[in-house]
């Protein structure tokens, strides 16, 4: 997988590009830098050749793509009639909370985790109730327990969860499973990351466990494997529990166009170039690791399992402020400030590594010029 230049990429214009001055090398939001995958770029070509800017039909397509990639990839039997287009995993998984919440429930969180989730309870009108993940990056199940005690409506899990990079075991999801029966919790799985599932790691989609359809719901999405953030599409799997029968009636018309159908493209016919694209991405995990060892050795990580995402715990600096400001400022790296995903994020920060093995030398090399 070849990435374009320093130069090229400057020429995009979404937030990753327009964010920071031009001196800024910017690995922090989650944006690939690869290339369209081929047969996403020729549908998107074809509709304004065809000048078909309309509004997105939520017509049968979408299910069949994700129940095929999900047969294909994980083995999970979808029914595509559960599957409903929405704008984004944020859209969908505010109105799933609004259907599963009323105002004051408390909505359950497993921080450090992707920063929206806070926003995405507080919007739906819940109170969060956090119980961070244990010291080594794994979801608490006693903490949970003790949590799910106190009768909250939801847990939004984060599956795999960003920004740790970690692919929760199949027998950690049954037990969280079978914890959110006794306790009658929804799990509300936001699976945007399972494409991504590096090689060494096997991802487990929460509705593929047994009794799991009785308490779940997942939200999945191409636009982090394909790099389709920008088009506007995810989508809603319903467990046994048709949830979406509840949202507001205009919900489906609010996805975009251009991203149903790139996401159907990307789902049908993208398992090709996702399987390039896992392998220059583990590549380049490698490569992180190796600049780290040499360059930055006193920052720790665990390699995550999935993602382009790496978590870099930098408190051995005992600097007197934040990491991703020292390297922002000194340095003229833009990465994820830690404090943002709650917490234990102080002292840590998210870089970005889905960009090319020149970009991602000379972020290290001016993190490390930075720390001097
Ligand atoms: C865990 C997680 N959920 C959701 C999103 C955002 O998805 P969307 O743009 O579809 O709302 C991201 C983006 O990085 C993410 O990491």
């Amino acid at each position: 997988m070849i990435v374009d230049s320093l130069e090229t990429l400057r020429r995009r214009r979404s937030a990753k590009w327009r964010t920071h001055p031009d001196d800024v090398l910017p690995l922090f939001v989650a944006e690939l830098d690869v290339p369209l995958a081929p047969v996403v770029a020729d549908v998107l070509r074809a509709a304004v050749d065809a000048s078909d800017t309309g509004y997105a039909a939520a017509g049968p397509d979408l299910g069949a793509a994700v129940a095929g990639f999900a047969a294909r990839r994980w083995g999970w039997d979808v029914d595509p009639g559960r599957v409903t287009p929405v704008t984004d995993v944020g859209v969908g998984a505010v109105e799933l909370l609004r259907v599963l919440t009323r105002p004051g429930d408390a909505v359950v969180i497993s921080p450090p985790v992707y920063a929206p989730f806070f926003h995405w309870v507080a919007e739906a009108g819940a109170q969060l109730r956090e119980v961070p993940l244990t010291g080594d990056l794994r979801l608490d199940l006693a903490g949970l327990e003790a949590a799910f005690a106190d009768r909250p409506a939801a847990y939004l899990l984060c599956n795999p969860h960003n920004p740790v990079g970690r692919v929760h075991s199949r027998d950690e999801l049954a037990a969280l499973v079978t914890l959110a029966s006794r306790y009658g919790v929804t799990i509300v799985s936001d699976e945007i990351h399972g494409p991504l599932v590096l090689p060494g790691a096997t991802f487990t989609p929460l509705l593929s466990l047994p009794g799991a359809a009785e308490v779940g719901v997942s939200l999945v999405s191409a636009s982090k494997a394909f790099n389709l953030a920008g088009l506007k599409c995810a989508a809603v799997v319903d467990g046994d529990r048709a949830l979406t029968a509840s949202f507001p009636p205009d919900v489906p018309w609010r996805t975009g166009h251009f991203g149903l159908l790139a996401t159907v493209a990307a789902f049908t016919r993208g398992d090709e170039w996702l399987d390039g694209l896992l392998g220059f991405l583990d590549e380049r995990r490698t490569q992180l690791g190796e600049l780290l060892r040499t360059r930055l050795p006193w920052i720790s990580w665990q390699p995550p399992e999935a993602t382009y995402l790496a978590w870099l715990d930098c408190r051995a600096a005992q600097a007197d402020r934040e990491p991703a400001e020292l390297f922002l400022q000194r340095g003229r790296v833009a990465l994820e400030a830690g404090p943002k995903f709650g917490a234990f994020g102080a002292g840590h920060v998210r870089l970005n590594f889905g960009t090319s093995p020149a970009i991602l030398e000379e972020a290290v090399g001016r993190m490390a010029g930075a720390a001097h």
